[in-house]
Order: structure tokens, then sequence, then C-alpha cells
């Protein structure tokens, strides 16, 4: 994202907004609920470069601006496949002609992952809360197989890092025939 006019989608708080702030030369960071954008309000960020903007990642008309990259951080994991290309060809079309779009989520904790799947496929875990509600969660853990049936149609060289003692994986490429 280093000197990038960054897009990023599901920002919830801003966590990881803040690390990429220090290198990007801009980002505009999106996230469906305003609670989560009010959390980051309140962060020390380079305001002058950073912009809060509520946004649903699936439906990103209300966008505007030149974005050279586009990044998302354990939100990928979460795009039912039904709406993966639906999703992924909405975030092209805000995106300058040969952005580069970057996905960070979680590896698993146990292999094969606790879960189980759904009738379109997808992969789901239970999520508790602290007040003990249980959540079914579409939580995918994608093979490198599966990485390139969704990518390869974007770019000919999708780059893919594991980072195990993090339990961390980046899928990066740029859009070459979005
Ligand atoms: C697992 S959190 C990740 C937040 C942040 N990227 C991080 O890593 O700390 C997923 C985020 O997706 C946001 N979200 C859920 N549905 C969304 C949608 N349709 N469009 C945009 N953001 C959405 C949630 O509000 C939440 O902040």
């Amino acid at each position: 994202m280093r000197g990038e006019k960054v897009l990023e989608l599901a920002c919830g708080p801003c966590f990881w907004t803040q690390f990429t702030a220090a290198v990007a030369e801009s980002i505009v960071a999106c996230d469906f609920n305003n609670s989560t954008l009010l959390q980051a309000g309140h962060k020390d960020l380079p305001w002058e470069r950073v912009s809060l903007q509520q946004a649903d990642a699936y439906d990103l008309k209300t966008i505007t601006g030149f974005f050279s990259a586009a990044m998302a951080v354990d939100w990928l994991a979460h795009v039912p496949y039904a709406r993966m290309h639906p999703f992924l060809d909405g975030l092209h079309s805000v995106l300058n002609a040969d952005a580069r779009v970057v996905f960070c989520d979680q590896l698993p904790k146990s292999e094969p992952a606790d879960g189980d799947h759904d009738a379109d496929g997808n992969f789901i875990v239970v999520r508790q809360l602290p007040d003990g509600s249980r959540y079914r969660v579409i939580k995918h853990y994608l093979s490198d197989h599966q990485i390139q049936d969704i990518f390869g149609r974007y770019d000919d060289n999708v780059q893919i890092i594991r980072f195990p003692n993090c339990r961390r994986i980046i899928v990066s490429y740029h859009i070459q025939n979005g």
C-alpha cells in the first residue's frame, strides 16, 4: 500500500488502517456500520490523509475518487461464494484500471478447521459472544486452488503468502482483466 491512494473496505474501528496510513498516500476507509466508524474516529490517525465513509462493500456506488489500490482485512473470508464475483466486480469498477488489490485473512487454528458447509459450499463456523449468544458465521479458509479459481480471471499472477506464525494469509493481485 506504500505510496498508494487506498480504498479500504470493512475497515471496522481502523485497527489496520493506522498501520497502512503510515505508508499510504491517502486512505478512504469504509465500513457498513457507523458504530465502528465512530470508534475509528477517536483514533489518532493522520486525518489529513485518512477519511472515513459509510459504505456497503456490496454496493459501492456512493464511493467516488481515484484509487490506485484496495485492501480489506478479515473481510473476504466472510463473503458468500454466491456474492464473490458481484462483490469483486463492483470493487474493481471503482478502482483505477490496473489497481493492486490486497486481502488479508486468517489461517485456521487447526487442520482441518472446525466447522461445516452450507448448501452453497460456504464454510460455517460457530461464534460465541461474551453474553453467551451463538451465531453461525461464514468463514472461508481458502486453498491455493480456490484462490486461483476466484482471482485467476482478474490476474494471471495472483500472489498468495501465508504467515503460519501469526496465522495470516495475504492474497494480492493487479486488476488486468477486470
Ligand atoms: C471481522 S470485521 C474486520 C474489521 C477490520 N477490517 C479489522 O480487521 O479490524 C468485519 C467488518 O465488516 C463490516 N461489514 C459487515 N458487512 C459489511 C458490508 N456489507 N459492507 C462493508 N462492511 C461490512 C463490519 O462492520 C466489520 O467492521
